[in-house]
């Protein structure tokens, strides 16, 4: 069924009637697709619900258009981004292009699916900007993070879960809550990962984060365990290049303070959360679709 939202993504773009987008939109890597699974567990494969699942993620490749300009991005998906290959100024206009048909096609699924995703773009948008902020200088600001990780993350998949159950005439506070997280814990996961895994399995470069300015939740939980000499020293590895013997003391530091499996746990409630919440609504695949989230390597 995925293939149905392929096709339909391919038609979108085709229907702008531009060779040149649709050779840079075969140039993007189409990722995991998270967002359409959701949507086609949650609510079939009816025609509303392919569409809907087409310009989600046709959002979602926009944001990352937008956030490889942002972040000055080589890689996208283990490939070369398009800001990379084809300059910025190409990147934000495809990245304006795609996210304005999905807009359109929204407006002919139905006013509320088209409520829900379009505040869920203002969330995106908000959650960047306040990406941007967070990494300007060191910080433990816990809570402006969760906010900004719901924001810039997490909206996207509630609302692909909450306007699932909107076409489904399913309860859709109860989907709204497993697609927020489920969103909250796959960034947090992110995040451990690029301490954890390394820079093939990631696609992008190992550690990436802290050089980028982000201060994620390990370093903010590893700041708060380290005694002050050693704190001082993880603050002159912010918003470097790392070597390998740098790289070593933060993955030294994070294994000797238990910060993984701190931070883990944190996403893991989450996930175990919702994985009752969907037993409990006899939904197997989007319980499963949970746990497969946490059972991932670290
Ligand atoms: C990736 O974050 C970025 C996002 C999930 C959202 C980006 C949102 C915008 C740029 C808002 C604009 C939206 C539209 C539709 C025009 P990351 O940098 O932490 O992750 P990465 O490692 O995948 O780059
Ligand atoms: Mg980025």
């Amino acid at each position: 069924m995925i293939n149905a939202v392929e096709r339909k993504i391919n038609q979108y773009v085709s229907e702008l009637d531009d060779a040149y987008v649709s050779s840079l939109y075969r140039k993007l890597p189409s990722g995991k697709r998270l967002r359409t699974k959701l949507i086609l567990k949650i609510a079939g494969s009816d025609l509303k619900v392919v569409k809907t699942a087409a310009t989600v993620e046709m959002i979602h490749a926009a944001s990352l258009l937008h956030d490889d300009v942002i972040d000055d991005a080589n890689t996208r998906r283990g490939i070369i981004s398009l800001n990379a290959s084809s300059g910025n100024k190409t990147a934000i206009m495809m990245g304006d292009i795609l996210y304005s048909k999905a807009f359109l096609e929204l407006c002919n699924i139905s006013p509320e699916v088209a409520k829900v995703v379009s505040n869920a773009v203002v969330q995106l948008s908000l959650g960047e900007l306040a990406d941007v902020e967070l990494s300007k200088k060191f910080h433990t600001n816990r809570d402006a993070y969760l906010k900004m990780l719901y924001q810039k993350t997490a909206s996207l998949m509630e609302a692909s879960a909450e306007a699932a159950a909107i076409l489904a005439g399913k309860p859709r506070n109860a989907y709204r809550k497993y697609g927020h997280n489920l969103g909250m814990a796959f960034q947090m996961i992110d995040d451990i990962l690029d301490i954890t895994a390394d820079s093939k399995t990631l696609g992008k470069p190992a550690l990436h984060d802290f050089e980028e300015g982000k201060v994620t939740l390990p370093y903010m939980y590893l700041y708060e365990a380290l005694e002050d000499e050693d704190r001082a020293y993880l603050l002159t590895l912010y918003k470097k290049r790392l070597n390998a013997d740098e790289a070593l003391w933060i993955k030294s530091a994070m294994k000797k303070y238990a910060i993984i499996e701190k931070s883990y746990f944190e996403a893991k409630d989450l996930i175990v959360e919702v994985i009752k919440l969907m037993e409990s609504l006899g939904e197997d695949d989007l319980s499963n679709i949970a746990k497969e989230m946490i059972e991932r390597e670290f």
